[in-house]
């Protein structure tokens, strides 16, 4: 009781802190590189709190020299007292965020000074009690360690997507193939699921912060260009074969279930739904969305074309075709018949 307050008076906050962590947004910018405005912001207001020894501390994803960067800009605002800059990347994933954070796989601590080192053991004592693994390093090597993780996971779901798609076409079952693999230890199971591709606020984006880092220093990200060119592929080979089973998209009525870009969450940022509805739109598609949580969002970002249901068999009403496009669980025992009686076509897309 008592240990979590509220504030928003920035200087008042810093100045009884002793350590601040900086978990501000760093969204993409048109170009793929990372908007580092509001990170910038903070640290401009830290510098004017700043009176005593701080820790300040990067938990927002931001490219390599970022830290050293936060280091050059609080000595060049004139800050009189001592502070060092820590980059300690989270790696939480969105709705399953407190089991993230209280079951890390590891914890990683890029930090320049022995009194950093003592202060971020100090908080992170109760992790370190469960003999959570702790990677002490330096700067830039944790902020690449963020990049490297979400890029191999962006990696990872792309070649099964590739696979999931070979697997189509030979008449094999992706699933059985996934489970096989995933049983080499060597390989893992997890993040072998196929889709439309993966959306969300950080693999797409760090994925092409990865390629413009590659370019900044003139290495050549060939691999991670090559995920980014696929996953814009893997939801138009959805809107495709929808086309190919109704003959046109013309005037057609598709279903799309699922819009938030994973279940489980009501975010739509870069949901691969966007793309499946927009490339079906453009052909003369009519759309009848409905998603559990996400509709509000989803409309903001895509609504030409589209109607949205609170309900999903009011969506389904009339309807030539269905696409699944989000693993929700309402999804997974939807009432067959009832589907049947309510659509016109009987044409189903599970992505
Ligand atoms: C991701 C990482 O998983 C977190 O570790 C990281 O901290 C976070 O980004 C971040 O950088 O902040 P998140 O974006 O919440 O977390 O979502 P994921 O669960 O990673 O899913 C991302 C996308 O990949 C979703 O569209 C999901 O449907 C897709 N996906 C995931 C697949 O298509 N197949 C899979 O097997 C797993």
């Amino acid at each position: 009781m008592g240990r979590l307050a509220f504030n928003n008076d920035v200087v008042r906050a810093v100045d009884q802190a002793e350590v601040v962590f900086n978990t501000v947004g760093t969204p993409p910018r048109p170009d793929g590189d990372v908007d580092l405005s509001q990170i910038y912001a903070v640290i401009d207001l830290v510098a004017e709190a700043l009176k005593s020894y701080k820790v300040i501390v990067t938990m927002s994803t931001v490219p390599v020299g970022t830290n050293r960067a936060i280091v050059k800009r609080l000595r060049e605002s004139g800050v009189k007292s001592e502070f060092d800059v820590v980059s300690n990347p989270e790696f939480l994933r969105e709705g399953k965020t407190l089991h993230d954070f209280f079951h890390p796989d590891r914890i990683v601590i890029g930090f320049e000074s022995e009194r950093a080192r003592a202060m971020m053991s100090e908080i992170f004592r109760p992790l370190y009690l469960i003999e959570r693994p702790f990677v002490w390093c330096g700067l830039e090597t944790a902020e690449l360690i963020k990049y490297a993780s979400n890029g191999f996971l962006a990696t990872k779901i792309t070649y099964i997507n590739q696979i999931a798609n070979l697997c189509e076409a030979v008449g094999a079952d992706v699933h059985t193939v996934a489970k096989a693999i995933g049983m080499d230890g060597r390989i893992d199971s997890k993040f072998l699921h196929p889709g439309p591709g993966f959306g969300g606020s950080c693999l797409p984006k760090d994925a092409s912060a990865l390629v413009k880092m590659g370019e900044r220093y003139s290495v050549e990200m060939s691999v991670i260009r090559e995920v980014l060119r696929a996953n814009r592929e893997q939801p138009l080979r959805i809107s495709s074969k929808l086309e190919r089973m109704l003959g046109t998209l013309h005037g057609r009525t598709i279903a799309v279930l699922g819009l938030a870009y994973k279940a489980d969450t009501d975010d739509a940022r870069d949901s691969r739904a966007i793309a499946i509805i927009e490339h079906l739109v453009s052909r003369g598609g009519r759309i009848q969305a409905h998603d559990p949580k996400a509709i509000e969002n989803f409309w903001m970002v895509c609504s030409e074309g589209v109607s949205f249901f609170d309900n999903e068999f009011e969506a389904l009403k009339g309807a030539d075709a269905v696409v699944f496009c989000t693993e929700w669980n309402e999804y997974r025992n939807i009432d067959l018949s009832r589907m049947k009686h309510l659509m016109r076509g009987r044409n189903v897309v599970d992505a």
